[in-house]
C-alpha cells in the first residue's frame, strides 16, 4: 500500500494545544509538528473508546488525553509503571486514566479489536528493529478503522539526522534505537489499509539550534519549509523529522 508523504497545512484542532505541554521537553521549534501530530489524536472522539498509549514514559501524554476525553479509557504502557506526586494527581483527576507495565510487543493483555487508537511519541525509531511484530500486535488489537499514530519520529534520508545519530549510535549512546526509512513504514503499512507521513525539518533541521532560542527566526523557516515542501515535494522524504499515522 502506498505511503503518502505531506507536509500538513490545516490549523491544529484547538485540543491539541491542551496536549501541547507534553511536548514541553523537546525542541520549541518542533511546536508546529507537535500541534499536527496531537491534533490527530484528536481527529477521532475518543469518548467512550479505549486509547492505548505505548512507550508512554512518564505518562503526561496518556494523562493529558484523558483530561481532554473524559469518558474514554486511556492506558499508558511502558516497561515500567509511572509513579511520583505528578502522577498521583493525574489519576485522581482522572478515573479514565491507568498505567500498565509491559512491552510494546506483547499487547496480549488486551482483547481482539478492542482499541480505538494506539499511539507512541518519540517512540517507533525504539520498536522500528522489529516492525513485523510491533504492527502483528497492534493490528490484533485495533478495531476496524481504529488508528496507530507515531509523533515525533526521525527519518533517516534526511543526510544530518543520519550522520548525527549514526555518530550516537557509534558511541553507544542510543542502544535500542533505529532510523526510520519510507521503505521500512511502506512495510509497516502492508498491515493498514492507509498510511499518512507528516514531515516537518528541511531548513528547519539545520536551523534548530538558532531557531529554538528565537520564536520569529523558527516561524520563517517553518514557511520557508511548508514553501519548499509544496513547490518540490520530492523534497518530504529528505525532512528530518515526522508524523506516522496508519488506519487499520
Ligand atoms: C524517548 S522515550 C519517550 C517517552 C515518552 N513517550 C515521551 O515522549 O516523553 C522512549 C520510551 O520508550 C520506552 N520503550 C522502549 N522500548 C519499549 C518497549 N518495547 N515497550 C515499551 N516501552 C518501550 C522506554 O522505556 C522510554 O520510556
Amino acid at each position: 500500500m502506498a505511503v503518502q508523504l505531506v507536509h500538513p497545512r490545516e490549523a491544529p484542532d484547538p485540543r491539541a494545544f491542551r496536549l501541547l505541554p507534553a511536548g514541553g521537553k523537546y525542541p520549541p521549534s518542533d511546536k508546529p509538528l507537535f500541534l499536527a501530530g496531537y491534533s490527530e489524536l484528536c481527529r477521532v472522539d475518543l469518548n467512550g473508546q479505549h486509547a492505548l498509549e505505548i512507550c508512554g514514559g512518564g505518562g503526561e501524554l496518556a494523562a493529558r488525553l484523558a483530561q481532554v476525553f473524559p469518558q474514554a479509557a486511556v492506558t499508558g504502557l511502558d516497561f515500567r509503571v509511572p509513579a511520583g506526586p505528578e502522577t498521583e494527581a493525574w489519576r485522581k483527576q482522572s478515573p479514565n486514566l491507568s498505567y500498565v507495565a509491559g512491552s510494546a510487543f506483547d499487547l496480549n493483555f488486551l482483547p481482539a479489536s478492542s482499541v480505538e487508537l494506539v499511539w507512541g511519541q518519540a517512540a517507533l525509531h525504539h520498536l522500528a528493529h522489529d516492525p513485523g511484530t510491533l504492527c502483528q500486535q497492534v493490528g490484533r488489537v485495533l478495531k476496524p478503522g481504529g488508528r496507530l499514530v507515531f509523533i515525533f519520529e526521525p527519518l533517516g534520508h534526511n543526510l544530518l539526522v543520519a550522520a548525527i545519530r549514526a555518530m550516537r549510535m557509534a558511541r553507544a549512546e542510543m542502544p535500542d534505537e533505529s532510523n526510520l526509512f519510507v521503505s521500512q513504514i511502506e512495510g509497516m503499512s502492508a498491515d493498514f489499509s492507509k498510511c499518512e507521513v507528516q514531515v516537518f525539518n528541511f531548513l528547519g533541521y539545520p536551523m534548530k539550534a538558532f531557531s529554538d532560542r528565537f520564536a520569529p527566526l523558527n516561524r520563517a523557516v517553518q514557511t520557508l519549509d511548508g514553501l519548499l515542501f509544496q513547490k518540490l515535494p520530492r523534497l518530504l522524504r529528505y525532512g528530518a523529522n515526522c508524523n506516522l499515522i496508519f488506519t487499520k
